[in-house]
């Protein structure tokens, strides 16, 4: 049988330092190399401005999370992390996580990396308005290269 549930199945909250365990473990899952750590996710979590949006499913699961910081004076916000379980990917939830934090930024040009070779999250910034914008030689640490995308937004949020 076909499983359609619509992104409607899932709350999308703002996220909290509460949340770093299940934070921590949705990571360890979509981010096998490069799952932040505990300290990282909770600087993230308590960052001021932060626009940090976590996805439950019907048993209050976390399922998905979104981190979106404000990089101070560069009149660029960043977005730092987007996973979503496997379990629960292709039903949209991504994007909307995405448009829920890019919602909370609020300078006109956003930014992200991502692995050259992850034409999934590539494909979804992409279609959400994002272009390339340059190379990081050997960002990650397998040495894959990252793409830093960018996207204007005339008037900010
Ligand atoms: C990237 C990711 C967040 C997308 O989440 P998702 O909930 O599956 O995304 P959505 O269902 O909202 O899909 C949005 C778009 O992403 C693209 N996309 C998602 N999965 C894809 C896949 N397997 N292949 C190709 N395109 C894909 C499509 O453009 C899709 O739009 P469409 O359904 O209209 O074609 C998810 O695959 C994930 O968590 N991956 C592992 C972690 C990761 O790579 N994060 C990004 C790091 S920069």
């Amino acid at each position: 049988m076909v499983d359609a549930r619509p992104a409607q199945t899932y709350r999308v909250l703002q996220a909290s330092v509460r949340d770093v365990h299940a934070i921590r473990r949705l990571e360890q899952v979509v981010f096998p190399l490069d799952a932040y750590t505990y300290l990282s996710l909770t600087t993230l979590l308590m960052w001021p401005g932060g626009a940090n949006f976590k996805a439950l499913d019907r048993q209050g699961n976390l399922v998905g999370f979104v981190a979106g910081s404000p990089n101070w004076g560069t009149h660029v916000d960043w977005i730092v992390t987007l996973g979503v379980h496997p379990d629960h990917q292709r039903q949209g939830l991504g994007r909307r996580l995405l448009a829920v934090c890019e919602d909370n930024l609020t300078q006109p040009t956003l930014r992200l990396t991502v692995r050259t070779g992850n034409e999934a999250a590539i494909h979804l910034y992409e279609t959400a308005g994002y272009y390339r914008l340059y190379v990081e030689p050997r960002y990650y640490s397998d040495g894959e290269d990252g793409i830093v995308m960018e996207k204007q937004r005339p008037d900010g949020r």
